[in-house]
């Protein structure tokens, strides 16, 4: 299916080198909503060019953390420094200012190679098509490459027929295609993804994770993904952090994550059992 992508040929030239350092470093997050605290001291580190899984039950932190990690929430305080994206540092530190990074316009060339998905997909009021093409031509892209590669990725994700459509009428499941759809139309460098198989059949779930990892190995693309899937995390993870009420329990590659757990909550959670 990925033999003669579109994709690749689009965005080859601005291909990252793949290396074994920090894409984003983050040190004492911390989250409360009203008296909860929801993040307590987290340390984390997204390697650039690797897929990093988050696990963890209902309720963990995970959608608040990647929504601190995409700029779209502040934390209350620590620091969240994404190096190897804009030149130089640049690093949203908390604690210091009230004002949200999705209001400051300092971050917009930081946010435009972001792309967020949520576990329920905002659609914008209009055809299947343009919601994949407005991130597109919001970067610059012409209408008529936006069209193009708009219907490819709407080709790839099994969902081309439906691209006149109007996208509030999708099945969630065809509605978590098109969140696949947008990446693959945007290809941004980095991707975060909150339970992008939740709503998707066997075949939906088998085309994001191939995308995922043909993303990461020939873009270079770093992606951050939460589930609470432990298989999931299995197939696809580089890296996986187990968050559990608020607090990252345990960070490893996946091998070790799964084989030789430094702590006991994790390797309950990854045989699969449950945790109170
Ligand atoms: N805006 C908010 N106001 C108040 N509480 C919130 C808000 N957002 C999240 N919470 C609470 O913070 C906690 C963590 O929520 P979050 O959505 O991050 O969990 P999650 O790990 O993504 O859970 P799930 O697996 O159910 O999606 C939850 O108890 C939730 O009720
Ligand atoms: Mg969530």
């Amino acid at each position: 299916m990925w033999s003669s992508p579109v994709w690749v040929r689009a965005r080859r030239r601005s291909a990252m080198s793949v290396t074994s350092t920090d894409l984003i470093t983050v040190r004492g997050v911390r989250k409360r909503f009203g008296a909860r605290e929801v993040l307590r001291d987290i340390d984390l580190n997204i390697l650039a060019g690797s897929i990093t899984v988050i696990l963890g039950t209902n309720g963990a932190g995970k959608t608040t953390l990647l929504r601190i990690l995409g700029l779209l929430e502040p934390a209350d305080e620590g620091t969240v420094a994404y190096d190897g994206v804009v030149p130089g540092a640049s690093t949203v530190a908390y604690g210091t200012s009230t004002r949200s990074p999705s209001q400051d316009g300092h971050f917009l060339p930081l946010r435009r190679q972001m792309l967020l998905a949520f576990q329920h997909p905002a659609i914008f009021s209009s055809s299947v098509l343009s919601n994949v093409t407005y991130g597109l031509q919001l970067r610059g892209v012409s209408r008529a490459e936006a069209e193009e590669r708009s219907m490819a990725a709407l080709r790839e994700t099994g969902i081309s027929d439906r691209a006149r459509q109007h996208a509030s009428s999708l099945s969630g499941g065809e509605a978590a295609r098109l969140s696949v759809a947008r990446a693959l139309a945007l290809q941004p460098r980095l991707l975060f993804l909150d339970e992008p198989s939740a709503s998707l059949d066997p075949y939906g779930t088998k085309l994001l994770e191939d995308l995922l990892m043909h993303m990461r190995d020939d873009l270079g693309m770093t992606a951050v993904v939460v589930t609470q899937d432990i298989f999931e995390a299995r197939r696809v993870a580089d890296q996986v952090a187990f968050l559990h009420q608020g607090r990252i329990i345990e960070q490893a590659p996946r091998d070790d994550f799964f084989t030789n757990p430094r702590d006991e909550q994790t390797r309950r959670f990854a045989a699969g059992e449950l945790l109170v």
